[in-house]
This record gives C-alpha cells, structure tokens and sequence, in this order.
C-alpha cells in the first residue's frame, strides 16, 4: 500500500479526491453530494475517530491514557460503507451511525485523534479501504487527508469559511437533528474548542503547498458543491494531459 493513487500501472486504481477543512466548514454534506454527483465513493475518515472514541466511552476506558486506548485499537473492528446516500458506521459488529454524532463523543474524539498510534493506524486502514473499494474514484474527507494519508492524490482541496459563519452552520445542523436541544452559543464555543485541539495535531486551517484552498464563507450550499466540482474537473483534466 503505497497511499498514492499515481503509481505507473494505476488503472484500477479509483481517483482519489482528498478534502480537508475544519468543522462546520461543509466539507461532509459537500463532499457526500459530489461523491453522488460523480457516482464515487465517499468516505468520512472522522467518523472513524469518532467510532473509536465511541467504544473507548462504552468500554469505560480513560480517553486520556493512550496506552489502554492503543490496546483497544487491537480489537476495534471498522466497517463503513462508501456509499454517499446512506453512510453508515458498524464497529465490531455493532451499528454505531447514530450514536458517533452524540455530543460526548464529539467531546471526547479529540483526545483519542491525537494519539500518534491511532492515526497510523487508521492512515493505513484509510488507505486500504480505498484501494480495495472497487470504485472509479473515492472523496475522501477528513482533516490531514491532503498532507498526510493521500498527499499525492489527484485532488487536493482545503475547504474553509470564516470562524462565525462555520459556527452557524454547525448551529442550523443541530437545530435540524434535534430542535431546541442546544444553545447556538454553546454550540460555537464547542466548535472553537475542537478546532484548538484538533488543529495542534494537523494544520488544517492553512492549505499545504499543491493543495486548493476554497473559502465557502459567502457560497451557499450548490456554489460551494459547483466550485469544488469545478476543480476536481480542472485537475483530472490536467493529470491525465
Ligand atoms: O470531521 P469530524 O468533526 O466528524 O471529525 C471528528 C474528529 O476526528 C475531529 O475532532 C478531528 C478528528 N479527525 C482527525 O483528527 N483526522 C481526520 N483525518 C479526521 C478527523
């Protein structure tokens, strides 16, 4: 596994479109709606470190001793499908799709996510599901997917929006899962709180060299999916002239 989708006899090999960006950046309904456009797979690599830290939470383990969650990864078994309409996430044998989206898991996903260990190992478990996916190409979404899991994809984007109009989004997410159940306050100090800890990890905030940077502050929803379409076009047409 080489975790390059441009090897000399690549031909099954799907096109892989990396996106990075922070939360509330849009990069998972934008990516979701052009892996459907474009009849590719899509694969949500934080919803991995969220199932983990989900079974870390079932199993009573401290989230802050690296060792006991190391050894959990041994037995942290990872199914999802790269299908973009219904995503789902099964982890050893149980349906957790619901359940990673709970608000203690999104509390608690960042200390699992910066453990060296688990990140090599999910790098590689990303890599294999790609090239085992059998599909002409995969979006792959995450936060260091441009830098480091498939930095020599053939697309590379960082999607971003400003601070305020991120924590908004995330706000009119929530109100559409569960109306009146959080405060847009709250819910804008999490963001910001995850996006400290996340981004000591992995630089997602600053596009590394190569990688196209598309700020979605003033795109709505179909401008930003058109914008991203468009570069995906621009540079497939160039890899292969
Ligand atoms: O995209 P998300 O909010 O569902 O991601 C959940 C967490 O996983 C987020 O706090 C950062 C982490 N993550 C990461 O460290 N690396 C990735 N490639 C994807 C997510």
């Amino acid at each position: 596994m080489t975790g390059t989708n441009k090897s000399a006899d690549s031909g099954t090999e799907p096109i892989v479109v990396a996106v990075d960006g922070p939360a509330g950046s849009g990069k998972s309904s934008v990516s979701r709606k052009i892996a459907q456009q474009l009849g590719y797979g899509y694969l949500d690599t934080g919803a991995a470190y969220r199932a983990l830290a989900w079974l870390v939470g079932e199993r009573g383990i401290n989230k802050d001793d690296s060792d006991a969650v190391c050894a959990l990864v041994e037995d942290f078994h990872y199914a999802s499908t790269l299908d973009p309409e219904t995503p789902s996430v099964v982890v050893n044998g149980t349906d957790a799709t619901m359940a990673i989206r709970r608000p203690e898991v999104s509390s608690d996903v960042s200390a699992v996510a910066r453990i060296a260990r688990v990140r090599e190992h999910f790098n590689s478990m990303f890599r294999v599901i790609v090239a085992d996916s059998g599909m002409p190409g995969v979006i792959v979404e995450g936060r260091d997917i441009t830098t480091v899991v498939f930095p020599d994809a053939s697309v590379r984007i960082l999607l971003t929006a400003d601070e305020t109009v991120r924590a908004l989004r995330r706000n009119a997410e929530l109100a559409e899962q569960s109306p009146g159940s959080h405060s847009a306050k709250k819910t804008a100090e999490q963001l910001h709180a995850r996006d400290r800890a996340d981004s000591r990890v992995v630089d997602f905030m600053n596009a590394a060299e190569g990688v196209v940077l598309i700020d979605s502050t003033t795109l709505n929803f179909d401008e930003t999916v058109d914008a991203v379409i468009a570069v995906i076009r621009e540079q497939t047409v160039k890899e292969k002239a």
